[in-house]
């Protein structure tokens, strides 16, 4: 798709052609769809989540369908950083659009040692740190439920990493607000949220749990509205830009994320199911400029809240 400057941005930084984000987990490490998706539809890719070492990830059954969404419990299975920098940096430079590294950890050193190797990466365009991880030195409660250690968590990678650094927020921790503040403290660029909602499914035949790991992080249209009050929400307590998503599939539902302040979006789910969802959503945005008459979506951003 020819760039319209109309859509482009430089989101603290990572430089954008529009502001449609390849959700981490939903589109591996950017090479799954290149037999059917030009990668320079989106604005940047998220990778799949990486952790230090290989990790299998959890037993099957990992998907189960919802009402408008998805189940899964994946397990952040990947290949760890290893195999990354061997075999997937070198091909990044194929895919043509800034590639953001998704890191995921058992521990603040696990982080920063990721975050640390990263910063020497010049294929990576930005960090994002999954927050929504088990704390194993706390007890397995996740690292996005406390302030406090989000605090620390954040100001230990950005010690370490000097590029655009991007948190990822999620609704298991009450007070998302709270989190997204102790973020910003901690030396973050920019926010992303939300991540899945913690759901489980029971097969009433064999009356068991469906998901091999009892429960899943639910995703799509199901958790859309949550996810625009969890934006909402955020953009009035940060003064960060945010990558708003959950469930985005149109452009009329991207709209809805950016009016309510965030400044980028990222699409996971809907790529199963549309492949060409990056160029559709940018398609619509330049139809709902031209009937606004508008000069650059970014006027959008925050639009709603008066
Ligand atoms: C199969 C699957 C795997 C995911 N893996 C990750 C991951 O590794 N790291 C992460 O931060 N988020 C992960 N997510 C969460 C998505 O990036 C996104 O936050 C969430 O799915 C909401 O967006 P959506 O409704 O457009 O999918 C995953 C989601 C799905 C559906």
């Amino acid at each position: 798709m020819e760039t319209d400057p109309r859509l482009a941005l430089d989101l603290a930084g990572i430089k954008m052609r529009n502001p449609l984000i390849a959700a981490s987990g939903c589109y591996g490490f950017g090479f799954d769809y290149l037999p059917w998706v030009d990668p320079r539809d989106w604005g940047a890719i998220a990778l799949k989540g990486m952790t230090l070492k290989p990790r299998a990830g959890n037993p099957p059954p990992r998907l189960a369908e919802t009402p408008s969404g998805l189940l899964n419990a994946i397990g952040l299975q990947n290949p760890g950083i290893d195999y990354f920098l061997e075999a997937i940096r070198p091909r990044l430079g194929e895919l043509g659009c800034p590639v953001i590294a998704n890191i995921a950890g058992e521990s603040v050193e696990e982080y920063r040692e990721l975050a640390a190797i990263l910063d020497r990466v010049a294929e990576v365009s930005a960090v994002e740190i999954n927050i929504s991880c088990p704390n194993v030195r706390r007890g397995g409660i996740s690292f996005g439920q406390d302030p406090a250690t989000v605090e620390k968590l954040v100001g230990a990678v950005r010690r370490v990493y000097r590029g655009p650094l991007i948190v990822k927020l999620s609704l298991e921790a009450g007070d998302i607000a709270a989190v997204a503040r102790a973020a910003e403290s901690g030396g973050a660029d920019i926010l992303s949220l939300i991540n899945t909602l913690k759901g489980m499914v029971i097969d009433v035949h064999s009356r068991r749990p469906l998901l091999g790991n009892i429960t899943g992080g639910l995703s799509g249209p199901a958790i859309r509205p949550v996810a625009v009050r969890a934006v909402w929400e955020v953009a009035g307590a940060v003064s960060l830009p945010l990558i708003g998503m959950g469930g985005i599939a149109s452009a009329e539902d991207a709209l809805q994320f950016i009016l309510a302040g965030a400044a980028a979006v990222a699409v996971g789910t809907a790529n199963f199911v549309h492949p060409h969802v990056a160029r559709e959503i940018c398609r619509g945005l330049q139809r709902y400029l031209d009937e606004q008459g508008m000069g650059h979506y970014s006027e959008l951003i925050g639009a709603a809240r008066g």
